[in-house]
């Protein structure tokens, strides 16, 4: 597919769109009129079409179902002040889509599929971009095995497919989180740098056990001893400590490579704060809390945009950050990025895709 005129577009006759309400949206609960589809078979990704959204009809032997030959990816499409569209980094979620495939020992996605299913569906879609601040377009591209086949080999065809829906801020407020150390969300030589299902639904009984103790959220810890910080539930994690934002290290591919995260990292050095990417050890976070040379603790995520911590429990203890209210590093991150996804501040690093 090397342009929009190969996808076989069925529009929707009956538009959700005017019953539904921006004002109260739930993320991932509404979806927009259409997705897009696409099938690999024949060693090949054919059958582009951009359909309305409904039901799909699969077989119950499939073996995304059964194996877990399945993985997604997480984009936004941006309203500018201006009225445009612009959906953010599209590039970086590719190139990510691809690393999760190879994993997984799926298909490779062409860059340029990836980029305009993405486009032709937020075109289509385009009144379903909110304009309100803190709202956009979540865009959810995924790709599962379809050979209905119960033995354990990779699936010979594919569906690749991209869902959209209007969404507000994921958290709206200070986050009260534990730090995990009896389960593992990935080890070395495992698929915790791919976007792969299975990791979402491995890290779901921990996360509803600390949810039983109310908690908003885990933080996870390297899987050999526990003592290292990795990631914080579908997000990752950076703590501003002496004037230093400090991250952990992608190295050793056991955290996902945000998207996110690259953006944060890419400002604050544009900026001149010194970034450190390296292990980040839970000791160093508690006597930074403890010391008060800790100013700032946050998660970094596409669905979660950037969301400060709270307080931290490790080991039965709760340690509360001291959280100004405001003339934090991720308050100013985050206004230059809404700035930067609205239009209303110069794109210097070429993050906007905006639609034409
Ligand atoms: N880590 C995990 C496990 C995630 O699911 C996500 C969300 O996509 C992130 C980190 C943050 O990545 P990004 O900023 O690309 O959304
Ligand atoms: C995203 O930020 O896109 C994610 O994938 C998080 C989602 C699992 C809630």
């Amino acid at each position: 597919m090397n342009n929009l005129s190969d996808i076989q577009i069925t529009r929707t006759t009956q538009s959700r769109l005017a019953k539904t309400d921006f004002d109260n949206l739930v993320f991932g609960e509404t979806f927009s009129d259409h997705m897009f589809a696409a099938d690999y078979m024949d060693g090949e990704w054919k059958n582009f079409q951009i359909l309305p959204y409904s039901e799909i009809n699969i077989s119950p032997s499939i073996s995304a179902l059964h194996y877990g030959q399945c993985f997604f990816e997480g984009l936004k499409a941006y309203r500018h002040i201006d009225g445009k569209v612009a959906v953010f980094r599209t590039d970086k979620n590719a190139e990510r889509f691809n690393k999760s495939a190879e994993r997984l020992c799926m298909p490779q996605l062409p860059v340029d599929i990836f980029i305009n299913s993405i486009t032709a569906l937020v075109d289509i879609d385009w009144n379903w971009v909110p304009s309100a601040a803190n709202h956009s377009l979540y865009i959810r591209p995924f790709v599962f095995a379809t050979d209905p086949f119960l033995g354990v080999t990779p699936s010979a065809t594919y569906r690749y497919m991209v869902l959209a829906g209007p969404t507000g801020p994921y958290f709206s407020k200070l986050l009260k989180v534990k730090i995990e150390t009896q389960y593992t969300l990935a080890a070395e030589g495992g698929i915790g740098y791919a976007k792969a299902a299975g990791n979402y639904g491995g890290a779901m009984l921990p996360a509803r056990k600390a949810a039983k103790e109310g908690f908003d959220q885990l933080i996870w810890t390297d899987a050999k001893t526990h003592h290292y910080i990795e990631e914080m539930g579908a997000a990752n994690i950076m703590f501003m400590i002496d004037g230093k934002l400090i991250t952990p290290s992608i190295e050793g591919n056991t955290i996902l490579k945000g998207i996110t995260r690259d953006s944060v990292l890419t400002l604050a050095r544009g900026w001149g704060v010194p970034v450190e990417e390296r292990r980040v050890s839970v000791n160093e976070i508690i006597a930074g809390i403890e010391n008060s040379t800790l100013s700032d603790a946050f998660g970094t995520g596409t669905a979660f945009t950037i969301t400060c911590i709270g307080s931290l429990a490790y080991n039965g203890t709760e340690y509360f950050l001291n959280n100004p209210d405001s003339g934090k590093f991720s308050d100013r991150v985050l206004n230059k990025l809404n700035q930067i996804r609205r239009g209303e501040a110069p794109d210097e690093y070429g993050w906007n895709h905006v639609l034409v």
